[in-house]
């Protein structure tokens, strides 16, 4: 139960999902954490039901827009004031921008760059510096399988995932030398409102639900928990020499070629 004790982590995309699951294990590891979240009502209350669940948990609530460098830079400071250096940065907060390539706004585009690679490029700059000075520190990017995997339609999302994780793996070898581990988590379908929202946006929410729970092998999808466990062991000393790689975690969907 304190396989990060002592440690502080900053979470961002924390209010909900995958980021609000990873934020909650990290607290029950023993690690004080921020919740780095846009929408900062979801957040605080985040922030309090996860120190209530956790005896002894230390939270932090800190609106923060990853789009914007000097949002992430104050979430940095903040954590820093409450709690100290961070060790733990998980780059988690993502949109879904699916649309037509040639139908697709500017606007998409850029939309989708800003939160889904932007955002991860903006938590990486404003930890690096303090991380390579005590040469010591763990970055997770939430990718996806969209990073090596295409379905149509769901453009220009997975053109931002492959960066992540290029991003990772260029960064994860700048900063070894320094101690700084970099890796990615790419997650297959896990359910989360992002989940539902896309569900619903179909002609027939519960066919489309249905076909997704059939695709993996295990004929189920994940939980957001199940990603949180791994990001614990990235984020943990228990992985030591793991830099520059990603995990996959999609139930062996993504290496089965049809059924
Ligand atoms: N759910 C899935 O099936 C799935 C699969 C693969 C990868 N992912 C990735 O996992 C991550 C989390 O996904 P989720 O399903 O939990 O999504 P979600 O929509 O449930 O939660 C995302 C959170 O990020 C926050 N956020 C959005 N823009 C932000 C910004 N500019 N600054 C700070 N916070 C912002 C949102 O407010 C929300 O709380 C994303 O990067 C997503 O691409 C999800």
């Amino acid at each position: 139960m304190n396989r990060l004790a002592g440690k502080v982590a900053l979470v961002t995309g924390a209010g909900r999902g995958i980021g609000a699951a990873i934020a909650r294990a990290f607290a029950a590891e023993g690690a004080a954490v921020v919740l780095a979240e846009l929408d900062g009502a979801t957040a605080a209350a985040m922030a309090r039901d996860i120190a209530n669940a956790c005896a002894g948990a230390r939270t932090l609530a800190v609106q923060t827009d990853v789009t914007q460098p000097a949002s992430l830079r104050a979430a940095v400071e903040e954590a820093q004031r409450a709690f100290g250096p961070v060790d733990v940065l998980v780059n988690n907060a993502g949109i879904n921008v699916f649309a037509d390539p040639l139908t697709m706004t500017d606007e998409d585009w850029r939309r989708c760059f800003a939160v889904d690679l932007d955002g991860v490029w903006n938590g990486c700059r404003a930890v690096l510096p303090g991380m390579v000075e005590r040469r010591a520190g763990s970055i997770i990017n939430i990718a996806s399988t969209h990073a090596f995997q295409i379905i149509p339609g769901c453009f220009p999302y997975p053109v931002a995932k492959h960066g992540v994780i290029g991003l990772t793996r260029a960064l994860g070898i700048e900063y070894a030398p320094q101690n700084v581990r970099v890796n990615a988590i790419a997650p297959g379908y896990i359910e989360t409102q992002l989940t539902h929202d896309w569900w619903n946006a179909q002609p027939d929410p519960q066919a489309a639900r249905k076909a997704t729970l059939e695709l993996p092998p295990m004929k189920r999808i994940g939980r957001p928990e199940e990603v949180a466990m791994t990001a614990v062991f990235l984020a943990s000393d228990e992985a030591p020499f793991i830099n520059a790689s990603c995990i996959t975690i999609d139930g062996g969907r993504t290496a089965l070629h049809h059924e």
